[in-house]
């Protein structure tokens, strides 16, 4: 099946750079959420990213336009039902997940493939509540999603080599680099990531070194682009806890566990850039 129209469930940070890249790439886009200033919200992300490309001649005033038409909000999950794929990008959690790809094995067409912008719940789980399971597939973005090169691509039990091949196409039309991974807990990215940041997190309560230092000494020393404490902020730290309880959990290995200040700090409602304030003071 060509692919012509694309829907995006949930138009938070992740689900408005999916919209963006992929109305960007010339296909339409139905971008879903439950509320109507969630949808507004993500229009005027989208809109200020086109003008930070445009700025830089990146992009011309026309693919600007031509971008913005490319998308449709709708507060109705119905109004996915010409999609030839969809992307679900909604809040991490399992049951709400699990409710949203059962309404979307009802309203899509077989065939149609189903993509969870997921950063760790398990894939094989998902596919699990549709009766097209070889047709989900894990199509984790990176943050921030017109910016970052990879998707990584996540086979669950049972994806197809058709699935997979599809969407690694499709994550290439839509300019990223996808590389494969098969669904164990945090896939490739965050098995690797999560427990850097935590162990950044033991070093600054352990007084090794304090934020500015821990994040210039991977700056400057690792050319990271992003301190670990800086990264967590900008990730949210609500997010980096629940994704090293998943590891922690799946994997059964005591080294995952989460650094009792990250509980602590997730506890106050210190959840990084979102709230104003983590590692950092945001100002806001
Ligand atoms: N939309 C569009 N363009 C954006 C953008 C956005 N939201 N944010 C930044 N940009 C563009 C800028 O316009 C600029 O473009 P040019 O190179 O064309 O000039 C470029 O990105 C660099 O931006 P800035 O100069 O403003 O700032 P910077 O050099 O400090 O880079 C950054 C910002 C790209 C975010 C960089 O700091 C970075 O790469 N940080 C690490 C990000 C990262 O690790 N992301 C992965 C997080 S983990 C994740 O997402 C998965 C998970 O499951 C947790």
């Amino acid at each position: 099946m060509e692919i012509m129209n694309t829907a995006v469930i949930g138009a938070g940070t992740m689900g408005n750079g999916i919209a963006h890249i992929m109305a960007q790439a010339g296909y339409k886009v139905t971008l879903i959420d439950i509320k109507q200033e969630f949808l507004d919200r993500a229009l005027a992300t989208i809109e200020k990213n086109l003008n930070r490309q445009l700025k830089k001649e990146r992009i011309t005033e026309e693919q600007m336009k031509s971008t913005l038409a490319n998308i449709t909000v709708t507060i109705s999950i119905e109004d996915v039902s010409n999609a030839d794929f969809a992307v679900e990008a909604a809040t991490e959690n399992i049951n709400l997940k699990s409710e949203i790809f059962k309404k979307l094995d009802v309203i899509c067409r077989e065939g149609v493939i189903f993509g969870t912008n997921t950063s760790s719940i398990s894939i094989t789980e998902i596919a699990a509540v549709t009766k097209r399971p070889d047709k989900v597939i894990g199509m984790h973005f990176m943050n921030p999603v017109p910016v970052m090169q990879l998707v990584e691509i996540i086979k669950g039990l049972a994806t197809s080599d058709e699935t997979c091949a599809i969407t690694e196409d499709f994550a290439k039309a839509l300019g990223k680099t996808p590389v494969l991974a098969n669904d164990y807990p945090g896939f490739i990215a965050n098995r690797i990531l999560l427990p850097m940041i935590n162990e950044a997190i033991f070093a600054l309560m352990e007084g090794v070194g304090n934020e500015e230092a821990i994040d210039t000494v991977m700056k400057l020393g690792m050319n990271h682009p992003m301190g670990p404490l800086t990264l967590a902020d900008f990730i949210g730290l609500d997010v980096c806890l629940s994704i090293l309880e998943v590891l922690h959990d799946g994997l059964g290995d005591p080294k995952y566990r989460p650094c009792p200040l990250l509980r602590k700090m997730v506890a106050a409602g210190h959840l990084g850039r979102k709230t104003g304030k983590g590692f950092y003071n945001y100002g806001c």
